[in-house]
């Protein structure tokens, strides 16, 4: 079982994955999270130019999708190989939704996403990017992809995409967004554990 959990900065992605680490665990649920930008070679190259905005977005494009590789080779398939229940604190939705809203090609990116591992559920977290910003300024400086404009983009694309996709309403207070996620993907775990049992 593969999990993304997508939105945009400020939405409460972190602290939610973390929720959701300990919430399986206490449920039995063997569980691992991973984390897109990973911490490659790449990915540090990505945190470098998000800082300094000096590369063309098509540029930017392959970075995370070397990184992406890196991580589905590294850890992503032998995770799920190994059974477990693997959440993605971004994985692909955030590469259409963040480099779409630079302007590439949509269906391009979908495209050049398509050879790696399509999650079984996807958890938007849904905030206005007044209300993130909000959330991102109370704890330190915003960087380059943190503007209003921008991140209005790109939610905006983050709701248009459609499979296998649940969208939660991030703007309430942390614990009701945790008690809705927790939910839908408890129901997610249970469906599958039955359809398993049933053979
Ligand atoms: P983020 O998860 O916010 O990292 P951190 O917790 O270190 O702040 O990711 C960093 C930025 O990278 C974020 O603004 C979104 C962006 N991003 C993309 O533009 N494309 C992608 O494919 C991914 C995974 C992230």
């Amino acid at each position: 079982m593969l999990i993304a959990v997508e939105g945009i900065d400020g939405s409460g992605k972190t602290t939610i994955v973390r929720f959701l680490v300990e919430e399986l665990r206490k449920r039995g649920y063997d569980v691992v999270a991973f984390k897109e930008p990973t911490d490659s070679e790449y990915g540090k190259r990505i945190r470098q130019i998000l800082k300094e905005r000096k590369v063309s977005p098509e540029e930017e494009l392959e970075l995370f999708i070397k990184d992406r590789e890196f991580n589905v080779r590294n850890n992503i398939l032998p995770a799920l190989k190994g059974g477990k229940v693997v959440i993605m604190d971004r994985y692909y939705y955030s590469t259409i939704a963040y480099q779409g809203a630079l302007g590439l090609d949509v269906e391009r990116i979908k495209m050049l996403n398509e050879q790696f591992p399509k999650p079984d559920l996807v958890v938007i977290l849904d905030v206005s990017p007044e209300t993130a910003l909000k959330r991102i300024k109370a704890k330190r400086r915003p960087d380059r992809f943190e503007d209003v404009e921008y991140l209005r983009k790109v939610r905006e694309i983050f709701l248009s995409l459609k499979n296998n996709v649940v969208v939660v309403d991030a703007e309430r207070d942390i614990e009701e967004v945790k008690r809705d996620v927790l939910k839908v993907v408890i129901e997610h775990l249970g469906e599958s554990f039955n359809k398993d049992a049933k053979l």
